[in-house]
């Protein structure tokens, strides 16, 4: 029987975070055996916003190392780099002539993002990538014809515009795209904020105590759990409306362990908050130190090129078939019918 489809990214902006690790990164590793995976690394959304030439390729090369330092397989799954693949950019202009500016004006990531651009300099410095990247997260998908993207709560909303943009084009053009379903993991795909649990965990977050790194030094990351906000009713109990650092510590702890929240509030049935920072931290920094040591060894070998070649070239082979297919049926290639 053939294996059903998953395709995802993540964005190469900084750094890989303990929430990009459980909502996202955690599920791809799980999910190779079972699925043909297409993974790559997000460089074209981490321009999106300005960087620096520097910062950005050691962003892409850091990703590329985490991804294997966590367990991502490149002989199970297709692990590349988004720019690699051309066709990425190029499905993303044809979609983007099928899009409406209102569409993507009702996005809450382009909102959030670029309401702090205005507050700073006014409209006129809002980078329009900031508004278009949902259309390149769509062509990222829709290239691919993949049944399922796993990704973390936060990026629902984009999907479901993936999903109507592959609609449109499926009824305009005749059978173009597999519409894809979102899918996320039951537990901790939404990891928040330590120092505001009402957010989510976010590498662009200015705080670092805010966020753990997938590569923060051990000691920090000790330091960023104790400091943890929390309650002063000292109950381990899971209840994110009132109770939310307490509940996202025991997510954190739940997803790590690979138990139930009610597992693990009957572990911590009448200890203090003091425990629970404690032993999510233990697991945290066990965590840490092994991807860490993984991503010491691959960091410095060939591989990284080698699994990257032959990565491309199978995107290449799916991606380029595609953008014929798109191109031919919208009219493009003007000797086809
Ligand atoms: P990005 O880079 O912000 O996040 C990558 C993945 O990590 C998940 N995630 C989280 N999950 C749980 N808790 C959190 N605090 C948390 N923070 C991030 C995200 O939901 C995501 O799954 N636009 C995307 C990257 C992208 C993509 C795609 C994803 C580009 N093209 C095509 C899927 C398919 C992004 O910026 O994710």
């Amino acid at each position: 029987m053939e294996k059903k489809r998953m395709v995802s990214g993540i964005t190469s902006t900084g750094k890989l975070t303990l929430g990009n690790y459980i909502g996202a990164l955690k599920n791809f590793v799980k999910l190779q055996d079972e699925y043909e995976m297409f993974i790559f690394v997000a460089n074209l959304h981490g321009i999106t916003t300005p960087i620096e030439k520097e910062v950005l390729k050691n962003n892409i090369k850091q990703s590329i190392a985490l991804y294997f330092a966590c367990g991502l397989d490149p002989n199970k799954a297709t692990i590349f780099i988004q720019s690699d693949i051309s066709e990425h950019s190029e499905l993303a202009w044809i979609l983007t002539c099928n899009t409406n500016i209102g569409e993507l004006n009702r996005m809450t990531q382009f909102k959030d993002k670029s309401s702090k651009v205005k507050a700073n300099n006014g409209t006129e410095y809002i980078p329009s990538g900031l508004l278009m990247y949902p259309v390149l997260m769509a062509a990222d998908i829709l290239l691919y014809d993949p049944e399922l993207v796993p990704v973390g709560k936060d990026q629902k909303q984009h999907i479901e515009l993936a999903r109507s943009i592959g609609e449109r084009m499926n009824s305009k053009y005749g059978n173009m795209f597999v519409i894809p379903e979102e899918y996320t993991p039951k537990l901790g795909s939404k990891i928040l904020d330590l120092q505001d649990p009402t957010k989510k965990m976010s590498k662009s977050s200015s705080n670092p105590k805010s966020y753990i790194a997938l590569l923060d030094n051990i000691d920090e990351v000790k330091k960023k759990i104790k400091s943890a906000v929390t309650d002063s009713e000292n109950l381990i109990k899971y209840d994110l409306e009132n109770k939310p650092g307490v509940s996202n510590l025991i997510t954190i702890y739940s997803c790590l362990k690979n138990i139930s929240i009610e597992q693990t509030e009957q572990h911590f049935l009448g200890k203090d908050y003091g425990i629970l920072k404690e032993e999510v931290s233990n697991e945290v920094v066990n965590l840490l130190m092994t991807i860490q040591k993984k991503y010491e060894e691959i960091i410095n070998s060939n591989m990284i090129d080698e699994y990257l070649e032959k990565g491309a070239k199978k995107a290449k082979i799916v991606a380029s078939k595609k953008i014929n297919k798109v191109k031919n049926l919208v009219g493009l290639n003007y000797k086809r019918k």
